[in-house]
């Protein structure tokens, strides 16, 4: 097989390379996939560099999110859920490669009628979305959301699945391109959040539209970026702010006094710890976020601004993510349809 192997750790995604290895064989427990499109991630760009929280013993290849075909089901399974042939998406580590072993718990069916581009890049994003809007901040037809950096990986997910629930979304993002984004999801307002005003731009817009209580701010907020404290400033009585992610590099602290003198719940998320603390939302999540695909309320985010076509394009598509440059999932095409064996 073909994939990216860190052998030692590298100052950026420019010094990664394609290297050649032996193909996995088939596995007890794992199934064997041929990937056609991997996701990337801003943790892929600490671990390549040896500062993440997950850092395998060298060497390792390098990706985790991918969407492919299943070559094998594992050897010692009786009963496997997928069959040779089948479409998968999923998380594994060693996504940026044209092959990975990867467990059943990690792998969900593509859904009908979507590219591996789109499945790549929905493991991650839409399950933290949905569990943090449904399952921690309860959303309700009729709330109004506030969706921090709305146009990236999650933000885009949290706007359609606010709406789709009924909700009204006031999306944040620092471009008017990304704005235009966050609006073409389904965002009813965007706002410039590189503007020091913007809590005051949130409040106006929940002053002349809202009723009672909303008028004052928002129900939730939505926050993978780091803005609690300011978020405070608009956001209305029995609100909801999800600490959904720290984007902007800083952990925040914030001065309980107006969580209390507001009423407010701050409410944190991690998915990835719901397989081992509370499996059984992880069933209800996905069920939710595959009937919302179903009715047509959920659509893939993948990046459409550029193309990177092939693993030795991973390098340009991991400085693009880095630099703030692109939108949704950014995702590689690893293998190109006719070139697959299935
Ligand atoms: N809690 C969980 O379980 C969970 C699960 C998945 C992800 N996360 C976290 O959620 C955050 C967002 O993930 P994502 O996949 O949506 O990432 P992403 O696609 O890279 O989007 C992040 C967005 O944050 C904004 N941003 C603000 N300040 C930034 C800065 N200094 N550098 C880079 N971006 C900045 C950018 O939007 P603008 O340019 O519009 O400002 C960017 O589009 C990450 O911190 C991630 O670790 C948490």
């Amino acid at each position: 097989m073909r994939a990216i192997q860190v052998s030692q750790y590298v100052k950026g995604p420019l010094d990664l390379k394609v290297t050649e290895l032996p193909t996995p064989s088939p596995s007890p427990d794992n199934y064997l996939i041929e990937i056609h499109s991997a996701g990337t991630n801003f943790f892929d760009l600490l671990q390549i560099q040896g500062k993440y929280q997950h850092q395998p013993p060298l060497p390792w290849v390098s990706g985790a999110e991918f969407a492919g075909t299943v070559l094998a089901t594992p050897t010692a399974s009786p009963k496997p859920k997928f069959k040779v042939g089948d479409r998968v998406f999923g998380a594994s580590q060693g996504a940026y490669a044209t092959h990975i072993l990867a467990p059943e718990i990690a792998l969900l069916p593509v859904p009908e009628g979507w590219s591996f581009e789109d499945a790549a890049g929905l493991f991650v994003t839409a399950p933290t979305s949905y569990g943090g809007l449904v399952h921690r901040a309860n959303v309700q037809p009729g709330d109004w959301v506030l969706v921090h950096a709305a146009a990236g990986g999650v933000g885009l997910s949290a706007v359609q699945i606010a709406k789709a629930k009924g909700a009204t979304v006031i999306a944040t993002a620092g471009t008017e391109r990304k704005r235009e984004v966050a609006r073409a999801f389904g965002a009813d307002y965007v706002i410039d959040y590189k503007q020091p005003t913007w809590p005051d731009e949130v409040k106006k817009l929940c002053a002349a539209h809202r009723k009672g209580n909303g008028k004052a701010g928002v129900d939730i907020v939505y926050d993978p970026v780091g803005m609690i404290e300011q978020s405070l400033k608009c956001v209305a009585w029995n609100g909801r702010l999800l600490v959904i992610g720290f984007a902007a590099g800083k952990i925040e602290k914030v001065a309980l006094n107006r969580v209390l003198l507001k009423n407010v719940s701050i409410v944190g998320l991690h998915w990835g710890q719901y397989a081992k603390h509370e499996k059984e939302t992880v069933g209800a999540v996905w069920k939710g976020i595959f009937d919302l695909v179903k009715q047509g309320k959920f659509r893939g985010t993948a990046f459409t601004d550029e193309s990177f076509v092939g693993l030795e394009s991973v390098p340009r598509a991991l400085k693009a993510l880095g630099g703030r440059e692109t939108w949704g999932k950014v995702v590689v095409k690893v293998v190109d349809g006719k070139q697959s064996k299935l």
